[in-house]
C-alpha cells in the first residue's frame, strides 16, 4: 500500500465531541476499538502526557499497516511508547484490557473507513468491481457465500432488517433466481440483479442497502457489538467513559439498550444521540448518519 496522508485514509467524525466525552486525563489509559486511519487515536495521543497510554484495535491488516507507518515515531520509543496497536477484532478487548488493569475510556467508531469503502479490493462498495468478500479478516463465509448459500427467507430478513430495504423480499427472490444460473462472485453480479429489478432512480440506494446488509451479516456486526459493549463494562474503571459512534439505526439501538440495561453501573451522558454539526455534515458527508452516545462508569462500583 502506498503511504497515504491521514486525511486521504479517513477523516475522523465528531472529533471534538468524541474527545470531550472521553474527558481525557493526561495520565489515563484509553482504548480505541476501531483504529481505522488513526484519526481519533492521534487526537487522544495529543492530549496524553508521558505516562498516558492508548491501546488501539482493528481487525483489518491494512488499517494496522497504515497506522504502523503513521505512528512509527511513537511506536519506535519501545517500552516508553504510549501507543499499542492490536491487530484483532474488538471483541477481544475485554480480555486484552483486563491484563492491563482496565481503562479510563473506550471509543468505538463503528463501520468501515473511507479507505476501505473507496479503495478496498474486498468489495465493500458497489462502486468498485471486486470479489464479493466484505470480511475484515479472512475467516468465515464471504458475502458471496451468503448470497449463494442462504435460504430465500434468510436473505429477505437480511436485506429487510440489516439493509432496511422495503423491497427485501423481492430482492431475495431475485438473488435465488440468479444464483440458479450462475453463482455470485463479484460486486458486478449484485449490480446486474439490481439493474434488472429496480427502477433506475432507486438503484444506487438499493445497492447501498444490500451492501450494508451483507457487510453487517458477514462480520456478525450487531451481535459482536452487543456482546463487546456488555463485556467491556467490566474493564472500565470507575469514572471512565464509553463513547460509541454508530452509523446504522440498529447499532444505535443496541448502544442505547446496553447503556439502559446497565443503569446500575453507568450514568448516561447523552439523553439523545449527538449528531455532527451542520458545518461538519456539509464538509464531510460520512458524518451525516453518525450518532454518538456516551456513558460514565459510576464511582460507587469498585469492581476492578
Ligand atoms: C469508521 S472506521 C474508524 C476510523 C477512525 N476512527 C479514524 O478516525 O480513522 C472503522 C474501523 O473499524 C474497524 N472495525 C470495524 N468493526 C470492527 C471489529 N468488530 N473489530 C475490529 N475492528 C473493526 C474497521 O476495519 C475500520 O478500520
Amino acid at each position: 500500500m502506498t503511504r497515504l496522508e491521514p486525511s486521504q485514509y479517513h477523516i475522523p467524525v465528531m472529533a471534538t465531541e468524541c474527545l470531550d466525552f472521553l474527558a481525557i486525563r493526561p495520565d489515563g489509559h484509553y482504548a480505541d476499538a476501531t483504529l481505522g486511519g488513526g484519526g481519533h487515536t492521534s487526537l487522544i495521543l495529543e492530549r496524553l502526557g508521558g505516562s498516558g497510554r492508548v491501546t488501539s484495535f482493528d481487525a483489518d491488516d491494512v488499517a494496522i499497516a497504515h497506522c504502523r507507518s503513521r505512528f512509527s515515531a511513537e511506536l519506535e520509543r519501545g517500552p516508553a511508547s504510549r501507543l499499542a496497536l492490536v491487530h484483532a477484532n474488538f471483541d477481544t478487548m475485554p480480555d486484552v484490557l483486563a491484563t492491563t488493569g482496565g481503562v479510563d475510556g473506550i471509543l468505538f467508531d463503528l463501520g468501515v473507513s473511507s479507505y476501505q469503502f473507496d479503495h478496498h479490493e474486498r468489495g465493500f462498495s458497489y462502486r468498485m468491481m471486486a470479489p464479493l468478500d466484505m470480511r475484515f479478516t479472512p475467516e468465515g463465509p464471504t458475502a458471496a457465500d451468503l448470497l449463494n448459500g442462504s435460504s430465500e427467507a434468510d436473505l429477505a430478513h437480511m436485506f429487510f432488517t440489516y439493509g432496511e430495504d422495503p423491497a427485501g423480499r423481492s430482492l431475495a427472490r431475485a438473488v435465488v433466481q440468479r444464483r440458479a444460473l450462475a453463482p455470485f462472485r463479484t460486486t458486478g453480479d449484485v449490480r446486474d440483479v439490481v439493474i434488472q429489478r429496480i427502477p433506475p432512480h432507486h438503484q444506487a440506494k438499493t445497492m447501498a442497502r444490500i451492501f450494508q446488509a451483507l457487510r453487517i451479516a458477514v462480520n456478525n456486526e450487531l451481535e459482536r457489538l452487543q456482546r463487546t459493549l456488555t463485556a467491556i463494562l467490566g474493564v472500565v474503571r470507575p469514572g471512565g467513559r464509553i463513547v460509541v459512534m454508530s452509523y446504522h439505526s440498529l447499532e444505535d439501538r443496541i448502544v442505547k439498550d446496553v447503556f439502559r440495561d446497565h443503569k446500575d453501573l453507568l450514568t448516561i451522558l447523552t439523553k439523545k444521540p449527538v449528531e455532527a454539526s451542520d458545518a461538519e455534515q456539509e464538509a464531510n458527508p460520512r458524518s451525516r448518519s453518525a450518532r454518538l452516545r456516551a456513558a460514565e462508569r459510576r464511582h460507587e462500583h469498585q469492581g476492578l
